[in-house]
């Protein structure tokens, strides 16, 4: 048995994150940093660079799987990502989303499929769009022993309910109901909170009132940390990016001067050469030139 030491400082070589350990990131103002991944590739790749949390996002449903929006992606589509995920993070912290319908019908299949995420996907944290409405769900999945993040602002899997994907809390009423929903979820003991979509003022205040970490996406700089979807970050999700986005990479560009060069080297039969070519061993070509000259010497 091994104890994973929590806490202390923060040098992020090989330190197993947790729910506990993010909480002191917060307290020590250290910024948390979060990014989706959907594969094995991708989960080691983020992973080895230093990542804190990685969320298998149902955003999967369009940077993956290339669905119009989030509603349709399955249980049993996020499992198979969330697992593929799980075999390549050692040491960041992961985060399952639970998809649309997986828990808004029934408090009882919210658990289970809650529960699948964990025993099937190996996830640590599951993750629920929705503000003060879902707290006393998100109470029973605690006391399941699942930790839960919660997620409010713009929740996509709302995008029908908000006329498409619009910065909430604008106005004074909605800003009282954000405060609302992030002082609830608070209570109700979430692991870290998503805000999406919302002013950095509002951000801010949130921030400050509740003691669990917010994770921001477009919500300004004054969050405990911020997530990016990782096909934003790395140009591949073949459409304008929001305000928001910073893109650190252009993984099209490369991708398609790759598979473009590849095409060449084929047509012009630049590719494979000599060298990437496997060879008999010197006795069996010797043995084999021998046997087919002779078969010529024969006339067939
Ligand atoms: O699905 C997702 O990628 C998300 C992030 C945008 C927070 O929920």
């Amino acid at each position: 048995m091994s104890i994973t030491p929590i806490g202390g400082a923060f040098d992020r070589s090989g330190r197993k994150i947790t729910t506990a350990s993010l909480r002191d990131q917060k307290l020590h103002r250290e910024p948390i940093s979060c990014l989706t991944a959907y594969d094995y590739a991708t989960a080691r790749l983020v992973d080895e660079a230093g990542i804190d949390m990685v969320l298998v996002g149902d955003s999967l449903a369009q940077t993956m799987l290339g669905y119009e929006n989030t509603l349709s992606v399955t249980m049993d589509e996020m499992l198979h990502h969330v697992k593929a995920v799980r075999r390549g993070v050692k040491n960041a912290l992961l985060i399952a989303d639970m998809p649309y319908g997986s828990y808004q019908v029934d408090p009882k299949d919210a658990l289970l499929n809650a529960a699948r995420f964990v025993k099937e996907g190996g996830a640590e944290v599951v993750k629920l769009e929705g503000g003060e409405r879902r707290a006393d769900l998100i109470r029973r999945i605690i006391d399941a022993e699942i930790p839960v993040a919660g997620h409010i602002g713009l929740t996509p899997q709302s995008v029908n309910v908000m006329g498409g994907y619009k910065v909430q809390g604008k106005n004074l009423g909605a800003i009282e109901q954000l405060m609302r929903d992030a002082v609830a979820l608070d209570r109700a003991g979430v692991a870290c909170l998503f805000l999406e979509g919302i002013p950095r003022e509002v951000a801010t205040m949130i921030t400050a009132e509740v003691s669990t970490p917010t994770i921001g996406i477009g919500a300004g700089p004054d969050c405990d940390g911020q997530v990016l979807v990782f096909h934003d970050l790395i140009n591949l999700t073949f459409h304008t990016p929001a305000k928001f986005v910073r893109r650190y990479g252009d993984a099209a560009a490369l991708i398609t001067q790759a598979v473009q060069a590849f095409r060449a080297d084929v047509r012009s039969q630049q590719y494979p050469s000599d060298e990437e070519s496997y060879h008999l061993p010197k006795e069996t070509r010797a043995a084999m030139d021998t046997v087919l000259a002779r078969k010529r010497a024969m006339g067939r």
